[in-house]
């Protein structure tokens, strides 16, 4: 079960602006605005799918509802920041993000085990990892903390070093890195949870709700450094910022259920002491957001 309802009318009516390092409890579509624009390095969106029975997941138009996001987020990140919107495979058509955020890459996790079974249509078995940037040049991209391992024997690799590749279209050398290898936009070695996880909170939080911590992991290493503010508008159980604490990431979290704030904040207990502490950012925009900031460790 999760926890149960504590004292929500506090946890729903946070003052502004919104504190460094906690959970928000709220709209995300009214509480964003109060982040300060350009201030944000990294927004992490796992939001409405439009495709579940929870009254939060009921949006009649999930790539308008995208649409407003990306138009609001684009105002809160820097030049360079990244923002990873989840979704179903159509969560992007027919819409123009172009004008706010250039799109880098549609990840698709792929989750090869669902259990459900389609009868009529093919199993849906990934979902999409949207990453932008804001404008062209991106802020930063840590390839060598998330490469994955070489999946060749070592014999063979060694033989592909000297085996032609094209890149840009003019040949070179196939390059072997020792640290591992770019992870690619299709991943499929990190598992959705199962009833057996552990850090599985809740047999409720299973299908959509709860993502791995491995999952959100790789996206805050990838795409932040430590210090950075990472804004979390849909925290669910708390995952990202649970990751952002470990990694020394300061964050923004926003959730509109009670009972998933509680189950966040206790997570978050649970972590602080094994973290280190983000220190608080330097950047005279987050005066605001600094004067509020609440310590990682009461
Ligand atoms: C897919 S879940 C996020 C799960 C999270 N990544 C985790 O690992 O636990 C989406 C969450 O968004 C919340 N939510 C939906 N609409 C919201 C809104 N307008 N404002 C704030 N939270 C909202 C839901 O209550 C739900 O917990």
């Amino acid at each position: 079960m999760l926890a149960s309802r504590g004292s929500c009318e506090e946890l729903l009516n946070p003052p502004l602006p919104l504190k460094l390092n906690q959970i928000h409890g709220g709209d995300a579509l009214q509480l964003v605005p109060s982040v300060p624009d350009g201030s944000v390095d990294l927004i992490i969106c796992d939001g409405p799918y439009g495709t579940q029975s929870h009254a939060w997941d009921q949006i009649p138009n999930i790539q308008e509802f995208n649409l407003t996001l990306i138009r609001m987020f684009s105002v809160k990140l820097k030049h360079g920041g990244a923002l990873y919107l989840f979704g179903k495979s159509n969560c992007l058509d027919f819409i123009d993000y172009r004008p706010y955020l250039t799109l880098c890459s549609r990840i698709i996790w792929f989750q090869p085990n669902r259990l459900s079974q389609g009868r009529i249509n093919y199993t849906n078995n990934y979902d999409i990892i949207c990453y932008f940037i804001k404008g062209h040049r991106l802020r930063v991209f840590n390839l060598d903390d998330i490469r994955v391992p070489q999946l060749v024997e070592l014999e063979h690799r060694l033989r592909c070093e000297k085996v032609p590749s094209v890149s840009n279209g003019k040949f070179s050398k196939t390059k072997f890195n020792q640290k591992g290898k770019n992870p690619g936009d299709v991943w499929g070695d990190i598992k959705q949870l199962t009833y057996k996880s552990h850090e599985l909170i809740s047999r409720a939080a299973l299908n959509t709700i709860q993502k791995p911590e491995k999952l959100i992991e790789r996206l805050v290493k990838a795409s932040s450094l430590p210090n950075d503010l990472v804004l979390d508008p849909f925290c669910g159980t708390g995952t990202c910022p649970v990751v952002c604490q470990r990694l020394g990431r300061n964050f923004i979290a926003i959730e509109s259920d009670h009972d998933f704030i509680n189950v966040a904040n206790t997570r978050l207990k649970r972590t602080m002491n094994h973290v280190r502490v983000p220190q608080k950012l330097p950047s005279s925009q987050l005066k605001n957001l600094l004067t509020h900031a609440a310590p990682l460790h009461n």
